[in-house]
């Protein structure tokens, strides 16, 4: 049998962590299941937001000007990534010159799929996981995104107002399925700040679950105030509190996302 040469970037498994509404805990994902992914995988994370949250959370001390080079200069992707801390994860860091690429970008051909292109020419293997966390607009970078991503996966609040923005994203996957990324596809939808302790929470993940039954995980990340405390230790929820239920929801979480490699 011919042997098979790993081509770029095509046994890496790239989601998109996206959500326009803001606050649905697309970060504190991004950054806890980088965490958790990365006891048993090596990831990549990719911090799209200006607000550059994730970059801050993992406490990086030179970000620099990050992707704003990548996007705007004309940087090699490979060239912005840094180490971090966090055993198994690196990092394409933000920084607040991300704020201007939207005006930059805008009217020029090809820009939705500046990041896809830099994304196929990452050393074949380098990573397991790409991940990258959007900020919360459907704009030009969370489209690029998404012309990168194979899979979304959407943090929704464990709230009923939450549930409404779901569906205009839904829609917005469907148009860029149609025009730049026929390959996209939803691979969760996340349950996060669910507070057991309320009807309330309960009845939304059961409402969830009726109308996108399939594609939402098993794991729901319950609220947790040490997943809001760890940001300010620039440590993972894993380091910070490895015993916390917000350390045993991303764990859990890693794993269902692996057990989907099988089929996937
Ligand atoms: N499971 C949780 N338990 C407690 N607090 C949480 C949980 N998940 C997220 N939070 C808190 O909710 C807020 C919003 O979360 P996060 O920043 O992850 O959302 P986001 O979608 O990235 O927001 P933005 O749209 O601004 O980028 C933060 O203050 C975070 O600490
Ligand atoms: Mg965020």
């Amino acid at each position: 049998m011919a042997y098979h040469k790993p081509q770029p970037g095509e046994d890496m498994r790239k989601i998109a962590i996206a959500n326009q509404k803001g606050g649905s805990g697309k970060t504190t994902t991004s950054v806890n299941l980088a965490a958790a992914l990365g006891e048993h995988r090596r990831v990549l994370v990719i911090d799209l937001d200006p607000q550059h949250s994730a970059t801050a959370w993992f406490g990086l001390r030179e970000p620099g000007k990050g992707l704003y080079g990548v996007f705007v200069e004309n940087a090699g992707l490979s060239e912005v990534i840094q180490p971090t801390e966090v055993p198994g994860v690196d990092l394409a860091p933000s920084s607040p010159w991300l704020v201007g690429v939207e005006r930059i970008l805008s009217g020029e051909v090809g820009a939705e799929q500046i990041l896809a292109r830099h994304l196929a020419k990452l050393s074949p293997g380098a990573w397991d996981y790409v991940l990258m966390d959007c900020p919360p607009t459907l704009g030009i970078l969370t489209i690029n995104a998404l012309a990168a991503a194979a899979e979304i996966l959407v943090p929704v609040e464990a709230h009923v107002m939450a549930l409404t923005g779901l569906a205009q994203l839904l829609h917005t996957v469907n148009v860029v399925k149609e025009r730049i990324n026929p390959d996209l596809r939803v691979s969760g939808i996340l349950a996060c700040r669910v507070d057991a302790r309320t009807r309330h929470a309960r009845e939304v993940v059961e409402q969830l679950r009726e109308h996108n039954g399939n594609v939402v995980y098993q794991t729901v990340i319950r609220e947790n105030i040490r997943l809001a405390e760890c940001p300010s230790f620039a440590q993972p929820i894993t380091k910070y509190d490895p015993r916390s239920s917000g350390a045993a929801d991303y764990r859990s979480l890693a794993q269902e996302i692996i057990a989907q490699e099988k089929s996937s």
